[in-house]
């Protein structure tokens, strides 16, 4: 890593993804796309390299980190799966779905990653380049998303390098990620999941592969980390965010849905899906905060978004965008 030269780019092509395999089994950090956002990678068993990832996102070093995989078999090798865990995998993976599952006794995912919990947090990512590179490093990836920590996601290449530029080894440039708000992560540690993070997959997804509902994450659970997705001030832009604005005030930018008509008065000024549709509003979530905080607006008013659906993986992130810093 060297703050002076900027990061190597990589088309997705074969050779592309062959020299990001190869940067990662060295122990370097290559930022990849999956189907959710961009992760920011390095080979997990190795602890050197997933300092590396802590320092290039300046992120506080307790938060545990996903490992991410090529299949299911190769997760088994990670971690312990119970009936629930091994019918959410069946179901959602390949996909944008976390599982956190007691560690097994051959894994290999190091402390640092895990932030010394005796669980671990696995991954199959939905998109095939992600699935190619994984197989290609035979190894688990840790990856958390490939921005600054406590900013706004990265959905694109140019997301990723605008944050990370020079701090890391190498984008894989897979163009947009289509899902566009994070995995959704189920902890299986005792009989009963719980839903730490909403996300690419919705709660009702869940419920109808498991037959019951979902509760959240235990408010005494001594197991819960403390962990990016779960502080309240995340995926922040520079402006203020004003949440269920049904009025727009001089000057500031607006996060519209649905098709509401445009404000005038605003400085700049976005419609999430103009159809009311929450997947392409998921999709486009974190790319229109970044374009309207680049409007250089002090304030982003955002419309009320449904809670129904991917609209509560919406909400969330929105919530923490809006929170006290
Ligand atoms: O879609 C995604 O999940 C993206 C892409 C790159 O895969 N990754 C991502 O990673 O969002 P990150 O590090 O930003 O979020 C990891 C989440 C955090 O909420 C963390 O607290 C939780 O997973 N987590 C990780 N290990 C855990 C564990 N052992 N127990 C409970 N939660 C855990
Ligand atoms: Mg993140």
């Amino acid at each position: 890593m060297n703050d002076l030269r900027s990061s190597l780019r990589l088309a997705a092509d074969e050779a592309g993804i062959l020299e990001a395999a190869r940067l990662l089994g060295l122990g370097r950090t290559v930022a990849f796309p999956t189907e959710t956002v961009y992760g920011l990678g390095a080979d997990a068993t190795d602890p050197t390299a997933v300092a590396l990832i802590y320092a290039a996102k300046e992120r506080p070093r307790f938060n545990p980190l996903i490992a991410h995989l090529a299949d299911l078999a190769a997760a088994q090798v990670q971690g312990v799966f119970d009936d629930a865990a091994l019918a959410l995998a069946n179901a959602f993976w390949p996909g944008p779905l976390t599982l956190v599952v007691p560690a097994g006794p051959g894994c290999t995912v190091c402390d640092l990653a895990r932030a010394g919990l005796a669980s671990v947090a696995l991954r199959v990512p939905g998109n095939t380049i992600a699935r190619d590179l994984l197989a290609r490093v035979g190894r688990p990836v840790a990856a958390p998303s490939a921005n600054r920590s406590g900013r706004v996601s990265p959905t694109r290449a140019a997301h990723v390098r605008a944050d990370l530029d020079g701090r890391i080894d190498a984008i894989l440039d897979g163009g947009t990620a289509p899902v566009g708000v994070e995995s959704t992560v189920v902890a299986c540690l005792d009989g009963s999941p719980r839903l730490l993070r909403p996300g690419g997959v919705t709660r009702g997804d869940l419920e109808r592969i498991l037959g019951y509902a979902v509760a959240g994450p235990a408010p005494d659970d001594s197991a819960r980390p403390i962990g990016p997705g779960l502080l309240a001030s995340h995926y922040a832009p520079r402006a203020r965010v004003r949440l269920d604005a049904t009025t727009v005030a001089a000057g500031e930018a607006v996060l519209r849905f649905g098709g509401m008509p445009a404000v005038t008065e605003a400085r700049a000024s976005l419609d999430l899906s103009p159809g009311g549709d929450l997947a392409e509003a998921a999709a486009n979530l974190f790319s229109a905060l970044r374009s309207l905080d680049a409007s250089g607006t002090e304030s982003i008013a955002v419309a009320p978004i449904p809670q129904t659906g991917l609209g509560e993986a919406i909400n969330d992130r929105l919530r923490r965008a809006a929170a006290p810093r």
